[in-house]
C-alpha cells in the first residue's frame, strides 16, 4: 500500500522497470528500449519518476509511475504518463502532472499540449481535472491499435491560479534541466 511517493528524475537504472511499465500500460503501443533511450536524448527533455515511500522499508523502492515532456521553446509537450496498475487512483498520475505542470511554468511555456486515445477515460478525466480542454481529433493516431486520439491544450496564462492550490508532490532533487545522467521518455 503506497502512502506517499517522491519524485526524482529518471535515471538509466531506471530503465528497465520504465520498460516493464510501459508494455503493462500501453501493451503493443510500448516504447522499446530504442524509443526510450532516443527520447530521452532528446533536446528540452524533462522527465521523472515516483518512488514509493513506504514507512515500513528502508532503501530505494521500484519505481511505480513515470512521466515526462518536451519543451520547444514556446510550449511543452507531455511526451507520456504512466502508473504501475497496482498504485493507481492513489493520486500519483496527479502529483506527476503537478510536476509537469510546474516545470512548464517554470520555463515558461505558453501552454501544455497531449495526445490521449479518445477511449482513455482516466487519462482524459485527470487532464480535464487540471483544466485541459479538447483541441481536435487526430484520427488513427495511436498505431499498430488503430485509435485516433484527441489533442488536449492548458493555456497556462488562464490555468496558472487555478492550479496553484493543486497537491504537488515536486521532485525535490529535480535539476533544472533536464536530469543529467538520463536522456528522457513518453505517452
Ligand atoms: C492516467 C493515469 C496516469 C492516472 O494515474 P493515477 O495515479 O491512477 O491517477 P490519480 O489517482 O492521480 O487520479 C487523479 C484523477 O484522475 C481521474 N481518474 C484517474 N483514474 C480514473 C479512472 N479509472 N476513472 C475515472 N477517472 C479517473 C480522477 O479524476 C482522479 O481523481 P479522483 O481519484 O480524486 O477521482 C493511469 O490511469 C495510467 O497510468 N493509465 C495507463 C497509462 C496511460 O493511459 N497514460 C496516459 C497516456 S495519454
Amino acid at each position: 500500500m503506497i502512502t506517499e511517493v517522491r519524485l526524482r528524475p529518471l535515471r538509466n537504472a531506471d530503465f528497465d522497470r520504465v520498460l516493464e511499465l510501459e508494455r503493462q500500460l500501453f501493451g503493443r503501443g510500448a516504447w522499446t528500449y530504442g524509443m526510450l533511450a532516443d527520447e530521452l536524448a532528446g533536446l528540452g527533455r524533462w522527465y521523472i519518476v515516483a518512488e514509493p515511500e513506504r514507512l515500513d522499508r528502508a532503501g530505494e523502492q521500484p519505481v511505480v509511475g513515470y512521466a515526462g515532456l518536451w519543451f520547444d521553446g514556446d510550449v511543452t509537450q507531455i511526451m507520456t504518463i504512466g502508473v504501475d496498475p497496482a498504485a493507481q487512483r492513489h493520486g500519483v498520475g496527479r502529483q506527476l502532472m503537478a510536476a509537469l505542470l510546474e516545470r512548464s511554468r517554470k520555463v515558461k511555456a505558453e501552454a501544455v499540449l497531449l495526445e490521449v486515445r479518445v477511449d482513455n477515460t482516466p487519462a482524459i478525466e485527470l487532464y480535464r481535472e487540471l483544466g485541459f480542454e479538447i483541441l481536435g481529433v487526430r484520427k488513427r493516431y495511436y498505431q499498430p491499435e488503430n485509435v485516433d486520439a484527441y489533442t488536449m491544450r492548458l493555456d497556462l496564462s488562464v490555468a496558472a491560479d487555478d492550479t496553484a492550490d493543486a497537491p504537488v508532490g515536486a521532485p525535490v532533487d529535480a535539476p533544472d534541466d533536464a536530469p543529467g545522467d538520463a536522456p528522457g521518455d513518453a505517452a
